[in-house]
């Protein structure tokens, strides 16, 4: 496995989402629409009404089939509050969750204990230097990642790398060019906050880059989250 150099831009976002895990129930409140702070930043940054923020994560995780048994990774789990009750209805699969934020996994580790759900494991780790052999997983698993990885070609490398020929690799991430407010917000308030890394992905170059790398691309929009799933 290759060298990987920290960066302080590593150590900026780490410090970011360490701040937001110990916060991990506004995070989460944020994230699923389920709070009055959620319903209000869902609908002005992001322009989604509770219909729209819906069917963002279930097109993001449709991929996934309901009797899936493999092996997949998830990277980043965050808080893991969009994917444990998913992976409570996966109990034959064998699932690895990493993240580089010890602050936000610890949430999902919770999570996941009150859940029992003996067949997932967490990792801490770089997704720009996965700590896995080449083609370990049927599923690479990415919600609301790239905008935050500081190193996106590692990152589309790395987990392009660990998953087997024929594996998927599905998620979601902000996309840019795709809805004003959005991008502002962005601009002026998540990049500055460390949460968001630029450069982003635009639609056609999250597909030029998706099709140099694997078939069966499909990537589609809500607002300015970009769903994607594509074959290795
Ligand atoms: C917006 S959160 C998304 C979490 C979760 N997937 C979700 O949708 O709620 C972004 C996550 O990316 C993680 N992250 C940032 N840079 C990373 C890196 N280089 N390697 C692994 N995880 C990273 C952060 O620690 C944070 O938990």
């Amino acid at each position: 496995m290759k060298e990987h150099k920290m960066t302080s831009r590593h150590d900026e976002i780490r410090q970011s989402y360490r701040e937001l895990g110990e916060l991990g129930n506004i995070y989460d409140g944020i994230i699923t629409r389920s709070t009055n702070l959620g319903k209000v930043m869902d609908s002005l940054i992001w322009g989604l009404d509770r219909e729209l923020s819906a069917s963002w994560i279930d097109d993001a995780l449709a991929p996934i089939s309901a009797d899936f048994s493999g092996k997949l990774l998830e990277v980043p789990v965050g808080t893991g509050v969009l994917t444990m009750p998913l992976y409570a209805s996966l109990p034959k699969a064998g699932v690895t969750c990493l993240d580089y934020s010890a602050d936000m996994m610890e949430n999902a580790k919770k999570r996941a204990a009150a859940m029992k759900l003996s067949h997932v494991e967490f990792i801490q780790g770089d997704v720009g230097a996965l700590p896995f052999e080449d083609e370990s997983f049927d599923i690479v698993l990415s919600l609301n990642g790239f905008h935050a990885f500081p190193d996106k070609d590692a990152a589309f490398r790395e987990t392009r790398r660990v998953l087997r020929k024929g594996g998927l690799f599905c998620g979601c991430f902000y996309i840019a060019g795709e809805f004003r407010r959005t991008d502002w917000f962005v601009k002026y308030m998540y990049v500055p906050k460390g949460f968001f890394t630029p450069p982003f992905e635009t639609r056609e170059s999250l597909e030029a880059r998706l099709r140099s790398l694997y078939s069966e691309v499909d990537v589609h929009t809500v607002r300015a989250e970009g769903i994607f799933r594509c074959v290795k």
